[in-house]
This record gives structure tokens, C-alpha cells and sequence, in this order.
């Protein structure tokens, strides 16, 4: 049961924010093309902005990734004609700096977005770090803000959201290291920037993934050394329909988000376990600051660029039923934003992205479509539900321990914001069941939705469908029958779907699955 007193977080719409790395074409070819008829004067793809600024991207997170730790920012601003050219070790590829800092605060600035930078701490030192906060925050004056205005920036960016490195827990990673040597270079860090900007918020590199051995060992250790030097922490972790993680059952893979789930308590634990620990006041917050489906191109060949300039890397194709958990992921981080502040949805734009782009104009994939209607639709709280519905059972049965157990999932995931202000709410329902429509029944205590503002679902008969530049419509969006407002109300949602139902609301209300 709940009501509209039942409110368990204010929601942050950062949590569906987004990623740009210098990853494949996601800069060069997606958001930055100088010369095509598709970009404006600052060489930037209209286009894609255009789809940016339209689904309010709140914040976006650069330049990695992997990316980051071997990149010198200093290569990416001044005039562009005396920026070098340089091999990127990440990806393999030719990184030519003719977009960076000041190009992506410029373009967040065009799709209506916040930029949020990423510290190289695997190749570069902490004292460089603070130079970038300088550079970027600092009104003039020091030898770094001074450099930022004779490039042309005479107005501190004011970038608030810094994080602490990217995945440096992981073997993959350029100054990959061990947590005590993390933990200490994250204090030293952050002391030096504060020191320069003490308005900033940072964000400890967690745990990459659950499936290293140092999943949650990693996070405590870290912790132990910079819990007072820091604001939150990132987790990152990708899905994927394969047999090793699911058995290749399209019923366990749309249960992934309860694994997401699982992912923030554990670490929400760690941190808590760590403060009282420390017997610290602060209480973190969490950055989920790269999630996706990604398993399709990740082999060696999707990761290796063979030295070019925007080579096809990570190019996934996303289906029917990759929208559908994407929906789930979003419920989820919905249901724990009480505690998870930033999401960033890996990524934005031809690199495991719900955009692509070429020469002849933009593609939605499958992902855009729920991804959108959590940015247009969820505001104002969210709503602590009770949901009753059956479940089905999956098993752990040889795959991939950190996402398999032996579990009753239920059927029914839902997630509902309420915006007393617009006096709009919104519910969010994926349907796990592949076969048979099932029926959610909304009692609405106190006074009852007064009109339906919008009902419409993602389903299909195939859950392979996906989006090509040739046939962009397959998996859209389609009108679903509304039930009429009332105290009792019954959507009718039907096989493998997501759904969203927007109503006008005096007051709360609980409902139940079947
Ligand atoms: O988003 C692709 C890569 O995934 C990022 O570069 C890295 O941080 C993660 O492992």
C-alpha cells in the first residue's frame, strides 16, 4: 500500500544524465564534424544537438572512460592548429585533440546540459588535476585561469561534478593500481583541488564492475583512506544477454536491473559500514556514472581502433528486448534516488548509445525511447510502492556468479513520480512476463486521478526488432488503451513491454500487481 505520504527521495534529474567519450565516432562523427552541411559554425552536429536539447539531457560526463587515463588536457585547448595529434592507448586509436575542454563545454552549453570532468589519475599527477579545476573554475589571476582566458574563455566554466579517475581497480586500465595507492592519490587530489575550488563536488572511482574479486574490497579500502575527502562514490557495470550471464533467457536477462539494484545496497552498505567506521557525519552520495547494454561489440576487434581517427568502435545495435530492461535499469535508479544522485547512461552518441549518427542525419535506437520518457516525464518525488504481482523463478545454474542467483522475480517492476507542483504523476511499468498480458490494478487513496495525460508502451512480437537508418521505426512507441481515471484503475499491460502512464493527481495512491 502507499499514499503520497509515502514519498522516499526528491528526485535529482541528474540520475539520468549521460556520457562522452573520445571513444570511436562518439566525438569525431557524432558530436563534432567541422565541414559537414549537418553542422553549425562551431563544427558541432546540430542535429544531434537538437536531439540532445530535446530530451534535456541534464548532465554529461568526459572525456572517459578508459580515455582518461592517458590524457593530457593540455593537448585539448588553444589554438586548434598547435594541438598535436597523438596514439590513444585506450582504444587504439589517433587522437587528433582538435575537440576538447573548451568544445565540450561549448557543446554542453548548446544541448542545454551540465558538464561533469573526469581526472587523468592513471598517467598524470594530482597537481595536474587542480591545474584542470584552475584552468577551467578560476576567475583569473593564476597561471592556469589565465590560460583559459587567453584561449578565448574569459567566464569561469564553473564545472561542479569532478571525478576522482575512471575504473583504476581495473587490469584494462592505464595506471591501473593497487586501492591503498588509489585511496592515498584520491586524498592528495582532492586536497589540491579543493584547495583551488572548494565548491566542487567529487566523486571516488568505485568498483568497475561486480565480477572483479575486489568488488566491494576495493570500494571499503579506497573509503578507509578519502571518505572525509570526498562527496560520493562511482559505480559502473554493463548488461548483456549472453550465456554466460543469463543463459542466453531473455526472462533473466529483463531481470538484470534487480542485479543493478543489488550493486547500489552492496555498495550503499560499504560506504555506511565506512562512516560508522570513521564515526564520520557525512553520508555519501552515489554516482551510477556508467550503465548500459553493452555485449555485442565487445570483442577484441570492437575495442581496437588500428590507429585510426574515429574508428568504428563499440557500435551496439539495441533491440526490443535491450529497451525494455533499459527501462528497468531506469525504474531502478528511480526507486534509489535516495541515495543515487548521478546516472549516466554509457553513452551518448555511436558508442553503445541510444543516438547514432552519419552523414545523412540521426538514428533513435531501440534505448532512446524509455531513456526519453524518463527525462520528459519522472520529476517531483518519487513514490515508496508496494507492488503485489507473481513471480517466476530464475536460476544461478553455472552462469556468471556476480549477476546470478536463484530468485523469485516478479513479473511487475514499477516506478512512480509525483510532481505536486504540475499536479502530474507518472508510472513506469515494465511487463518481465514474455507471453501473457498482465493486468496492473491502481487504488488510488484519497482523491482519485482526475485525467489521463498520456498512456503508451514499448512491446513488439519480436524481441530482436532494432532501429536501422533504413527502417527507423520498428521499435517506437505505441498508443496503449488508457484506463479511465478513478479510485480503482486497471492497465492492461501487455507481453514484454514498458509502459508509461501519466496522470493528473490531487494525492497519493497504492496499487497492486497481479
Ligand atoms: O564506456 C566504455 C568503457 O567502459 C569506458 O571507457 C570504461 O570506463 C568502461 O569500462
Amino acid at each position: 500500500m502507499i499514499d503520497r505520504e509515502r514519498v522516499h527521495s526528491v528526485l535529482d534529474r541528474r540520475l539520468f544524465g549521460s556520457f562522452l567519450e573520445h571513444l570511436g565516432r562518439a566525438v569525431y562523427e557524432g558530436v563534432y564534424q567541422p565541414g559537414s552541411p549537418l553542422s553549425n559554425k562551431d563544427g558541432l552536429r546540430s542535429d544531434l544537438l537538437e536531439e540532445v536539447r530535446g530530451l534535456a539531457v541534464p548532465i554529461v560526463r568526459y572525456p572517459g572512460g578508459n580515455f582518461v587515463s592517458g590524457y593530457n588536457w593540455l593537448d585539448g585547448v588553444g589554438p586548434r592548429e598547435l594541438r598535436p595529434s597523438v596514439h590513444e592507448k585506450a582504444w587504439n586509436s589517433t587522437e587528433t585533440n582538435q575537440f576538447g575542454t573548451n568544445e565540450f563545454i561549448r557543446w554542453c552549453r548548446q544541448a542545454g546540459s551540465e558538464p561533469m570532468l573526469v581526472f587523468n589519475l592513471g598517467t598524470n599527477t594530482p597537481e595536474m588535476a587542480a591545474a584542470y579545476v584552475d584552468y577551467c573554475n578560476g576567475e583569473g589571476g593564476t597561471r592556469w585561469s589565465d590560460l583559459r582566458r587567453e584561449h578565448g574563455y574569459e567566464r569561469p566554466h564553473k564545472v561542479r561534478y569532478w571525478c576522482l579517475g575512471n575504473e583504476l581497480d581495473g587490469p584494462w586500465q592505464m595506471g591501473h593500481m593497487s586501492a591503498r595507492e588509489y585511496g592515498r592519490i584520491a586524498v592528495e587530489t582532492a586536497k589540491l583541488v579543493r584547495e583551488v575550488d572548494p565548491g566542487v563536488q567529487l566523486i571516488a572511482a568505485g568498483s568497475s564492475n561486480t565480477e572483479l574479486p575486489s568488488f566491494g574490497s576495493w570500494d571499503r579500502e579506497i573509503l578507509q583512506h578519502c571518505y572525509e575527502h570526498v562527496d560520493a562514490i562511482s559505480l559502473h557495470n554493463y548488461y548483456g544477454n549472453t550465456a554466460e550471464l543469463t543463459g542466453a533467457s531473455s526472462a533473466r536477462y529483463l531481470a538484470m536491473n534487480l542485479d543493478m539494484q543489488r550493486q547500489i545496497h552492496e555498495i550503499a552498505s560499504i560506504c555506511d559500514e565506512v562512516r560508522a567506521d570513521r564515526g564520520c557525519s557525512k553520508r555519501l552520495w552515489l554516482a551510477f556514472d556508467e550503465w548500459n547494454v553493452w555485449y555485442r561489440a565487445r570483442t577484441p576487434a570492437d575495442m581496437d581502433g588500428q590507429g585510426r581517427v574515429a574508428p568504428h568502435l563499440l557500435e551496439e545495435e539495441y533491440n526490443l528486448e535491450d529497451a525494455l530492461l533499459v527501462g528497468g535499469f531506469l525504474n531502478t535508479l528511480m526507486r534509489e534516488s535516495g541515495r543515487v544522485r548521478i546516472g549516466c547512461l554509457a553513452q551518448i552518441v555511436n558508442v553503445i548509445a541510444p543516438l547514432m549518427a552519419n552523414d545523412q542525419g540521426i538514428l533513435r535506437q531501440t534505448t532512446y525511447y524509455p531513456y526519453a520518457w524518463a527525462l520528459k516525464y519522472a520529476s517531483g518525488q518519487v513514490i515508496d510502492l508496494a507492488v503485489e504481482s507473481d513471480t517466476y523463478p530464475i536460476k544461478a545454474d553455472g552462469l556468471r556468479p556476480d549477476f546470478a542467483r536463484d530468485a523469485q522475480v516478479p513479473y511487475i517492476d514499477a516506478a512512480l513520480t509525483m510532481d505536486e507542483q504540475r499536479g502530474e504523476a507518472y508510472l513506469f511499468v515494465l511487463n518481465r512476463d514474455l507471453n501473457n498480458e498482465r493486468e496492473l490494478v491502481l487504488e488510488w487513496q484519497g482523491p482519485a486521478p482526475t485525467r489521463v495525460l498520456n498512456c503508451e508502451t514499448i512491446t513488439g512480437p519480436d524481441l530482436q526488432a532494432i532501429n536501422t537508418f533504413d527502417q527507423p521505426r520498428r521499435v517506437i512507441p505505441q498508443a496503449l488503451d488508457a484506463p479511465a481515471p478513478g479510485s480503482s484503475m486497471t492497465l492492461k499491460l501487455p507481453p514484454a513491454s514498458y509502459t508509461v502512464l501519466g496522470l493528473a493527481v490531487r494525492s497519493g495512491t497504492p496499487m497492486r500487481g497481479t
